[in-house]
């Protein structure tokens, strides 16, 4: 018949370890399943409905046996159900933390002499957890003067320059998971095979009308050869790609219609078929253009 938590404890935790339950065994994605799977939502207030039914079912129960206690066991009943809910060792804990002044000692003992205007100040004891944590930072401050102006472990500088080298690097990996931030500025040459495929099959789907499955050109120049109508090179071949060539040649912006990862890699490709040998190649246009002295 002895409750131990109040029911305002017992529902929330039984109610909350259920969802915490659900939302582990849940494949949900990056939502939470009761927002993916709105269904759950209607088992979770099943549960709930369940919960409050035991709740009212074991008061009245507890009601019907306590009706039937002798007097005195009513009484000895009620001044345990209404003692203060504390955890026994949180309750020592916070005592300890605190500090009680000595059994017997009232404030006329420790009252101090001075009075300022009236206002009194009482020699208390100070409170065990400031003293503790003014330990706690003598302590500390000797840990420090050793290790960083004895031992010299390290200097700010120091330690500005390793965070900087640990933020660098997340803004690399961060760039790696982020192809779509390329530009212009930024694109560099991808050799990864995966990169170079997806480049051929937007190349197939897009470029070979005017440019040929090999490369070696129709409509628009052979892309195959060393001669570059509006420059070679990573930047130069995705600006092209991105910006179009000139007016009225044929070759449009395809930054409308293609992302700018997928320009990145168009362009890896187009690099790529550099030095093969098209069946059919079309004669050399523009410059031959090369890394050293590049051409604009
Ligand atoms: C409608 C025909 C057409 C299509 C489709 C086309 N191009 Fe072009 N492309 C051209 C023409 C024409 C030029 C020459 C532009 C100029 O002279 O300014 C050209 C130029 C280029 C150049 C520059 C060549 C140089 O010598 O500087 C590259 C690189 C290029 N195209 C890549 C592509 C890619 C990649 C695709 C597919 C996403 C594509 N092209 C789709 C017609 C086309």
């Amino acid at each position: 018949m002895k409750r131990f938590t109040p029911w305002w404890i017992r529902i929330p935790v039984v109610f909350f370890a259920i969802v915490g339950l659900m939302e582990y065994s849940i494949d949900s994605g990056d939502q939470p399943a009761f927002i993916a799977f709105p269904i759950t939502l209607l088992f979770l207030g099943l549960i709930l409905l369940v919960l409050i039914a035991i709740e009212l079912i074991l008061d009245a129960v507890e009601n019907v046996l306590f009706q039937g206690l002798s007097v005195e066991a009513k009484e000895r009943y009620l001044a345990e159900k209404n003692k203060p809910i504390r955890i026994a060792w949180l309750h020592k804990i916070w005592i300890a933390l605190i500090g009680k002044k000595a059994e017997g000692i009232t404030d006329e003992a420790i009252i101090l002499d001075h009075d300022y205007d009236g206002i009194k100040e009482l020699d208390n004891n100070l409170p065990p957890w400031w003293i503790y944590l003014f330990y706690a930072t003598a302590l500390f401050a000797v840990v420090y003067l050793v290790r960083f102006d004895v031992f010299k472990d390290y200097t700010q500088d120091e330690e500005y320059e390793q965070e900087v080298a640990v933020a660098l690097a997340a803004i690399e990996a961060y760039k790696k998971t982020a192809k779509d931030l390329v530009d212009i500025n930024t694109v560099t040459l991808l050799t990864e095979s995966s990169d170079l495929s997806s480049g051929k099959n937007i190349f197939e789907s897009n470029c070979v009308a005017c440019h040929m499955a090999d490369g070696g050109g129709g409509i628009g120049p052979n892309l195959t050869d060393q001669h570059w109508i509006l420059g070679g090179g990573i930047k130069n071949v995705f600006r092209t790609i991105s910006e179009g060539g000139r007016d009225g040649k044929g070759m449009i912006a395809w930054k409308q219609s293609l992302k700018p990862v997928e320009m990145a890699q168009v362009a890896s490709y187009v690099i790529s078929l550099g030095g093969t040998t098209p069946a059919q190649p079309k004669p050399a246009e523009g410059e031959v253009w090369s890394e050293e002295a590049p051409q604009e």
